[in-house]
């Protein structure tokens, strides 16, 4: 009788509060009720609980044995498992062993590729190119799905400003305005326009929230930021996410405003749900519920538990938490059952999203697997996505790009040959073998009459320089030096963290004794955050930036090198003078006492020059373009106000090029102090040599809005300057009133 009156609650809360989502039909739902109130509250607990194969792992292992756990219905969902077969194997256990058949759902961290491997994220949002940022993570999960893979841990959306932080690879850099960009690209990519689409994967944005806000760039670390740049520049890109449809979220490991996120009832139930109005599910991170015990919010993992369910978190990754405490806890009174049943819901919601409830097996067919992982066409988009991460960030005189007739060339360096290294953390199932490194690319792009020496040097890390005689024996000989450094592949990406951000060992001493030879001397970076390139600026004619950039990395700096192709690629983060500058952002504040190199007492250094070596949005290109003073021209209706901008760009060089043309607002006067400049828009233009384009920004006022004194949204009167260029110093300037 008890059970009954409880089965009735259960579904007259469920139908009154759920009768459809924005994934599943009102039908769907009801079979979902139906469902629930057949499934014991263990069967629940297995919904909520996903724990890694023995496959790979991303994190400790906390315990053996899940196979028995998806027998029993113990876990709904797996994840560093992957391929077609090996997923089906597991699938059959859960469709065929359990009490009720419910479909796992399968995660991995499909971040820049599954095996076809385009750029560190921080790349791509280099190419500021959103089709192309979309079109990589249709094919990642097209690969990842034919792969037996039903989620995605990606994108991750966490605005990062501080280089000393490894995940910085990981995002999309330091603005909201171009992060914003890149995570709508990334979560229809990965998702399409239906995720019943079994060539897509559901995405998850992470890591909710503020994670790059960690103190002195520490992984794992503290963070503590007002409500207001909680709100006005790490949440906006989450909120996009949701916008775009994106049907999980993650929890970050760091608090937030004392809080840990795992049990941030503000962050997960009042944010998330209430006032964002969230249906699909939210999982920790790694074995982040138990970290709520070291984080000391409580005493015990069985309270860590209670307090992650009523925050809002729906799914223990790794943990074992909910597995362990959560009966015990609902017997206690201490967790509801239409908690859990809430979450099961959101979880089961997804599960039949994907179609998993209509056929299991959809995404465990061999023959796709076969045919639909590291193909032509995908390795050419790899090709052209590389291409256009690559940012040019010195070319004196025209030292790039080389002549493919150059008679000899030296290639040096330690990462020149490297394979791996192309790849960046986070790699999925990319293969270094598969990898074009630089050197093998160089090769394919010059003919038999060129004759290309190698020689590493030095090590990326260590002491040892008596490999720099046979670079400079090797340099003396050539016509050009092309000087391959950065960091290893694992000096970036999670647990990464540096203090120092110049190149690591002897490459500086290395590039600085290659100067001393006279040769060009071309430096390629391969590196996962921005460095301190203070130290070879001038010992270096060209430096082209080239972060990891995947499976085809070689050809495409090979385009590049050899003018095959022109650079387009703009930096989406800061490029400090010292570590002693972070954090350092183009958007910062003017504060009371601005710079002035005449008076003492204003905001400076003793040391150092407040300017960063290379802006935001700063890249240089084989071509030139001159901006003519902006217009603008201004429009109100009812309730609402547009002001359009019109610049004209024209390519004064002598090749056709490609120009990001970036608009930025600067709010004179507000209720609260406003950036010295926002990225408000920007435009990829194609122009011919000699060629002009009359470029148009439409701004309304929801670009103009920002959180006012009273935390409302909206956009206050007053005079507004608007930058146009080529990069966030750009000074051709208009001014508008509203
Ligand atoms: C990372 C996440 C990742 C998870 C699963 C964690 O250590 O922080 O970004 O998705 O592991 O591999």
């Amino acid at each position: 009788m008890r059970k009954n009156i409880l089965l009735l609650l259960i579904a007259f809360s469920a139908g009154s509060l759920f009768a459809q989502s924005r994934w599943t039909t009102e039908e769907e739902e009801k079979a979902i009720d139906a469902l629930i109130s057949e499934m014991t509250l263990l069967e629940k607990i297995g919904q909520m609980t996903l724990f890694t194969s023995d496959w790979d792992q991303t994190g400790p292992t906390l315990r053996e044995g899940y196979q028995e756990d998806i027998r029993g219905g113990r876990t709904g969902a797996i994840f560093n498992a992957h391929t077609a077969d090996y997923n089906r194997e597991l699938q059959r256990m859960a469709i065929e062993e359990t009490r009720l058949g419910i479909p796992l759902i399968f995660g991995y961290d499909v971040i820049h590729g599954y095996r076809t491997i385009f750029p560190i994220p921080l790349g791509e949002a280099a190419s500021w190119n959103t089709t192309l940022a979309e079109e990589t993570a249709r094919i990642a999960a097209r690969e990842a799905a034919a792969a037996g893979l039903h989620w995605t841990f990606a994108p991750m959306v966490d605005v990062a400003r501080d280089p000393r932080w490894g995940r910085v690879m990981e995002g999309n850099g330091e603005d909201v305005f171009l992060g914003k960009a890149m995570t709508e690209a990334k979560v229809k990519g990965y998702q399409g326009e239906d995720l019943s689409d079994p060539f897509t994967l559901v995405a998850c944005a992470k890591h909710y929230a503020a994670y790059g806000a960690a103190q002195a760039g520490r992984d794992y670390h503290t963070v503590d930021i007002s409500e207001r740049s909680l709100r006005e520049t790490y949440l906006p890109p989450f909120k996009t996410a949701l916008d775009a449809g994106v049907g999980t979220f993650m929890t970050s490991f760091n608090e937030v405003d004392g809080q840990p996120a795992s049990g941030n009832y503000h962050l997960l139930t009042e944010i998330l749900r209430d006032e964002w109005g969230f249906e699909g599910f939210v999982v920790t991170d790694y074995t982040s519920i138990n970290e709520m015990v070291p984080h000391g919010i409580v005493a015990n993992d069985a309270d860590a538990g209670e307090l992650a369910v009523n925050a809002g978190v729906d799914m223990d990754m790794q943990g074992a938490v909910y597995y362990n405490y959560l009966e015990k806890k609902v017997a206690e009174d201490k967790v509801k059952l239409a908690k859990i049943d809430q979450a099961v819901r959101q979880i089961l919601r997804i599960k039949y999203a994907l179609g998993l409830f209509e056929d299991p097996y959809r995404y465990n067919d061999m023959d796709r697997q076969a045919t639909n992982i590291f193909t032509v066409d995908h390795r050419a988009t790899a090709r052209a996505a590389a291409r256009e991460s690559l940012v040019l960030l010195k070319n004196e005189n025209n030292a790039l790009p080389l002549a493919k007739s150059i008679r000899q060339l030296a290639v040096v360096g330690p990462l020149a040959e490297s394979q791996e290294d192309m790849l960046g953390a986070w790699h999925a199932d990319g293969r270094a073998r598969d990898c074009v490194s630089l050197l093998t690319g160089i090769q394919a792009a010059l003919g038999q009459t060129t004759k290309i020496s190698y020689t590493p040097g030095v090590s990326v890390e260590g002491d040892d320089e008596t490999g720099i005689p046979a670079a400079l024996a090797a340099a003396k000989l050539a016509d050009a030096v092309v000087v391959v450094v950065g960091e290893k592949w694992t000096m970036s990406g999670e647990a990464a963290s540096r203090t120092s951000i110049t190149l690591p060992g002897k490459q500086a001493e290395l590039i600085s004794q290659l100067h001393q030879t006279g040769k060009p001397i071309i430096v390629v970076l391969l590196n996962g955050r921005p460095l301190d390139l203070s130290n070879i600026i001038d010992h270096s004619d060209a430096i082209l930036e080239a972060w990891y950039p995947g499976s085809e990395g070689g050809h495409a700096v090979a385009d590049i090198l050899f003018g095959d192709y022109v650079p387009v690629g703009k930096l989406p983060m800061t490029f400090p003078r010292s570590v002693g500058q972070v954090p350092i952002f183009y958007n910062m504040k003017n504060t009371g006492r601005p710079f002035d190199a005449g008076n003492k007492y204003t905001s400076k250094y003793l040391d150092e020059s407040n300017d960063p070596l290379f802006p935001f949005g700063f890249g240089l290109s084989y071509t030139t373009f001159n901006y003519e003073t902006p217009t603008v021209t201004k429009a109100a209706s009812e309730g609402d106000f547009t002001a359009t901008f019109s610049v004209k760009v024209t390519n004064t060089g002598k090749r056709l090029g490609r120009e990001v043309v970036q608009l930025y607002v600067h709010d004179l006067v507000g209720s609260v102090t406003r950036p010295l400049r926002e990225l408000k828009g920007f435009q990829l233009v194609d122009l011919a040599a000699g060629e002009s384009k009359t470029v148009e920004f439409t701004l309304s006022k929801e670009e103009l809005s920002f959180l006012r004194r009273d935390m409302t949204w909206g956009m206050e009167p007053g005079t507004f300057d608007v930058y146009i260029g080529g990069d966030s110093r750009a000074t051709q300037k208009v001014s508008f009133e509203y």
